[in-house]
C-alpha cells in the first residue's frame, strides 16, 4: 500500500479506501459483524488507513461496527463519515444540507462511532435546497471546534462544488479537499465536467462503485448471485459487453476483473483513490490485489474503447477542427501544455 495526500491538505491517506455500505444486513446483501470485521482486518493488514461510511448505511450498523472495530487504534484511522440522507420518516429537519441537520447528524454519528471526532465529514449529496454559504459556514464550524478535521463533497454537479469551494476560499472557511462519485467502466460521465475540475481544484477523487456493485467481475456473465438485479442498467447488454472485456483483459494480463476494474479507475494522472467494497473477505483479498500492477496501455486502450462516452457539448465543440484550426489558429498543435 502506498499513500497520498488527500487534495489540498496535507493528511495521508491509504492509495485504497475502505467502503463500508455493506457492513451490517439491513439491507439484505451485507456481511454480518464477524465478516466485516474478517474484511476490516484485511484491509488494515495491507496497510490500509483510510475508511468509508455514512450515517445512512445499514441502518447504522455501519457506523456502529467501523467505531467497534478502530476502538483500539482510533487516531491511527482517518476516519469518513457523511451527513445529508434522513435518519427519521416524516420529519423534513431529519434529512438534508441544512445546518440543522449536519449538527444533529454529526452528533448521531460520533454517538455511533463511539470518537470525538470525524476526521473527513462528506456532504453525501446535494439536495438542490440549502445556499452553498449556509453549507460552508456549517462544516467551518464543525472544523473550529474540532469536531471535524476536513471536508469533502459526494454526489454534487460540478459547478456547485466549484462556487462553493470559491466561496469558502474567499471566506476563509474550509474548503473542500475531496469529491466522492460513482466512476467505473460502466458510469464515465464524470470525465465531462467533475474529474476536470477535481484536478483544477485539487481536489482529490475518490471514487465509488469501481467495479459496478460486483457487474464488472463478470459474475452475472457466468450466471452467479449477487446483489445488483437483472433489469438493472449494472447488467443491460452494453454494460454486459464491457464486463466481457474486463473478463478478456484480466485473462490476458494473468490477473482477476475485479483487480482490472479497480486499477481502471486508478489510471489517470491526478489523485484517484478507489473506496473498495466487498461482502466477503475473499472479495476483499481478491480487490487488493490490484496494488501488485499497473495496467498496461494497451488494455486501457481496450477497456477505453469499449466503455467509450460522447462528452457532449461544450466539450465535442472545443475539440472540433472548426474551433481548433479555425477559431483558435492550431493553438493545441502549436502549445506544448493546455490545461484540460
Ligand atoms: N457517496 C455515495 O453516494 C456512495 C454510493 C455507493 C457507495 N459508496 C461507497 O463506496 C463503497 C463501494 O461501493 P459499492 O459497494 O457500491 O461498489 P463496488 O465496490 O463496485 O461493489 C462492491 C460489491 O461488488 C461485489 N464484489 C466485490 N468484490 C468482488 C470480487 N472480488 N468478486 C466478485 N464480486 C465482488 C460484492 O457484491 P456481492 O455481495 O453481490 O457479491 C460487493 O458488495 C461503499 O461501501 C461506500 O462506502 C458511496
Amino acid at each position: 500500500m502506498r499513500y497520498q495526500l488527500l487534495g489540498r491538505s496535507g493528511l495521508r491517506v491509504s492509495e485504497l479506501c475502505l467502503g463500508t455500505m455493506t457492513f451490517g444486513k439491513e439491507w439484505g446483501w451485507g456481511a454480518d459483524k464477524h465478516e466485516s470485521f474478517k474484511i476490516f482486518e484485511t484491509f488494515a493488514r495491507e496497510g490500509g488507513n483510510f475508511i468509508d461510511t455514512a450515517n445512512r448505511y445499514t441502518e447504522g450498523s455501519s457506523e456502529k461496527f467501523v467505531g467497534e472495530f478502530i476502538e483500539t487504534d482510533r487516531d491511527h484511522w482517518v476516519l469518513a463519515t457523511k451527513f445529508t440522507l434522513k435518519d427519521r420518516n416524516d420529519d423534513l429537519n431529519f434529512a438534508g444540507n441544512h445546518r440543522k441537520n449536519m449538527f444533529r447528524s454529526v452528533t448521531s454519528s460520533l454517538k455511533r462511532l463511539n470518537t470525538e471526532y470525524i476526521d473527513l465529514l462528506w456532504v453525501h449529496m446535494w439536495d438542490n435546497t440549502t445556499p452553498a454559504e449556509e453549507v460552508m459556514r456549517g462544516l467551518d464550524d464543525l472544523v473550529s471546534r474540532g469536531i471535524v478535521h476536513y471536508v469533502g463533497i459526494s454526489d454534487t454537479p460540478a459547478w456547485v462544488v466549484s462556487q462553493a469551494n470559491t466561496i469558502a476560499d474567499f471566506r476563509g472557511w474550509s474548503a473542500f479537499a475531496a469529491i466522492q462519485f460513482e466512476y467505473s467502466l460502466l458510469q464515465r460521465t464524470p470525465e465531462r465536467d467533475l474529474i476536470p475540475m477535481a484536478k483544477a481544484l485539487d481536489l482529490a477523487v475518490t471514487p465509488w462503485g469501481a467495479i459496478g456493485g460486483g457487474a464488472l467481475t463478470g459474475k452475472y456473465l457466468r450466471g452467479e448471485k449477487g446483489r445488483v438485479p437483472e433489469n438493472s442498467i449494472r447488467r443491460n447488454e452494453h454494460s454486459s459487453i464491457i464486463a466481457q472485456t474486463v473478463v478478456e483483459v484480466a485473462d490476458e494480463l494473468g490477473v482477476t476483473p475485479a483487480q482490472v476494474a479497480i486499477n481502471w479507475t486508478r489510471h489517470r494522472n491526478q489523485v484517484m483513490i478507489p473506496i473498495i467494497g466487498a461482502s466477503k473477505e475473499h472479495q476483499m483479498l481478491d480487490s487488493l490485489g490490484c496494488l501488485n500492477f499497473s495496467l498496461p496501455e494497451e488494455a486501457i486502450n481496450k477497456l477505453n474503447a469499449v466503455s467509450q462516452i460522447e462528452l457532449g457539448f461544450p466539450h465535442e465543440f472545443l475539440k472540433s477542427d472548426g474551433v481548433k484550426e479555425e477559431a483558435f489558429g492550431g493553438l493545441y498543435e502549436k502549445l506544448d501544455n493546455h490545461r484540460v
